[in-house]
């Protein structure tokens, strides 16, 4: 079991170090990153590195237990505290004495919930459920969101005090395209894993397609990444992984069956909106460096000569790949105004657009009658 956070980015290492740092102390711990950052693993690696790595890891999803069981779940009931309490039952924090509880996706916590959390971190001590004795534990808390709590706490959902408490240590973890270096390494260790359990062989992958997958917008992080590595080696069968392939299996749905965020005055504040707007940056940048290799390819650029001239305007394929638009758009109007002796209708006349229009982009791109 690998309870290292593999990259060779900065931003891992030094999160790495900051793990070791202050796993052996009981502190709580704030685990905050976009989901699919690696924030389960990052607990793991603190329990392992701490002193309470042969006692119980016990991992609770707040997100995924009802409202109602919540409390008995976590610090137990008593015999006959609800209907159906025919036992005494242990809850997570007994279970997880002198060890750890991770408390996933805690920004899901109930409001009335977080108060009992808050004396458990205050004090180590909670009640059952239906109880009327206090319960001693030696737990090492460590919380998990990828919820922007302060903005909860804005919101009025998460409790100011509570929020504050778990932050004392917060650890970050960048999302993946923050940290591109991690990339190929993350995707060799996927691929390794996955190919081993298997017993199938890695048929490697083009230069370019790796490029593209440094480049991409991983929005749903390592998480995204291990399993597209899982899906391709599986789709491609034993051929080399191509860029084609890969952008057919990253296929985008942006543009197909989500919304784009409504762009308001408002900050952007979910992960979700960030997230879409990466991906379509992402979209437009793809556009055009396909754009440009598309222009690589293109031809001389001519202008067909009105019928009372000979010569067309041209210029060699060479030389336009190094021109923006304006450039290209001035040189043609430098060459019609020397042809037409620098009579502005004429010219107009002859591209097609009005007088005053010639004369602004005279002006916009400073040429003078030489
Ligand atoms: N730096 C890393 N090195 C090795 N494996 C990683 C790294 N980061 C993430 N992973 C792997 O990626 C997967 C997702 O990580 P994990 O479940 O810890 O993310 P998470 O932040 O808890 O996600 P979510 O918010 O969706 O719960 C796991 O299989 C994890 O082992
Ligand atoms: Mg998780």
């Amino acid at each position: 079991m690998e309870y290292k956070l593999l990259g060779d980015s900065f931003q891992i290492k030094e999160l790495n170090d900051t793990i070791k740092q202050v796993a052996p102390a009981n502190i709580s711990i704030l685990v905050t990153g976009e989901s699919g950052t690696g924030k389960e693993l990052v607990a793991n690696s603190i329990h392992f590195y701490s002193t309470r790595k042969n006692k119980p890891l016990i991992k609770v999803n707040c997100g995924a237990i009802p409202e109602g069981i919540m409390e008995s779940e976590l610090f137990g009931h008593q015999k006959g505290a609800f209907t159906g309490a025919i036992e005494q039952r242990k809850g997570y924090f007994e279970m997880a004495d002198k060890g750890t509880i991770f408390l996933d996706e805690i920004g899901e916590m109930p409001f009335g919930t977080q108060v009992k959390l808050l004396r458990v971190l205050e004090t180590g001590e909670f009640m059952r459920v239906g109880g009327d004795k206090n319960v001693n534990v030696d737990v090492r808390i460590i919380a998990a969101t990828n919820r922007n709590l302060a903005y909860e706490v804005r919101e009025g959902n998460f409790r100011e005090d509570l929020y504050y408490r778990l932050k004392s240590i917060n650890l970050n973890i960048p999302p993946l395209r923050e940290r591109k270096s991690d990339i190929v390494i993350l995707f060799n260790y996927f691929i390794e894993n996955f190919t081993k359990e298997n017993n199938i062989e890695f048929p490697g992958i083009t230069e370019e397609a790796m490029e593209y997958l440094i480049n991409y917008v991983w929005s749903g992080n390592a998480r995204e990444l291990k399993n597209f590595c899982e899906s391709i080696i599986i789709l491609n069968n034993g051929k080399e992984i191509t860029i084609e392939d890969v952008k057919k299996n990253l296929k985008q749905e942006i543009f197909d069956n989500r919304a784009l965020p409504a762009l308001t005055a408002q900050k952007v504040e979910t992960n979700y909106d960030k997230d879409l707007i990466m991906r379509a940056m992402f979209e437009l940048k793809t556009d055009i460096m396909e754009l440009k290799q598309a222009i690589g390819k293109m031809s001389d650029f001519k202008v067909k000569a009105p019928y009372d001239l000979n010569s067309d305007f041209y210029i060699p394929k060479e030389i336009i790949k190094t021109m923006s638009l304006e450039e290209i758009e001035k040189e043609i109007l430098l060459y019609f105004l020397k042809t037409f002796d620098w009579n502005v209708s004429k010219v107009a006349d002859k591209l097609g657009q009005t007088p005053r229009n010639i004369y602004r982009k005279i002006k916009l791109y400073n040429i003078e009658k030489s």
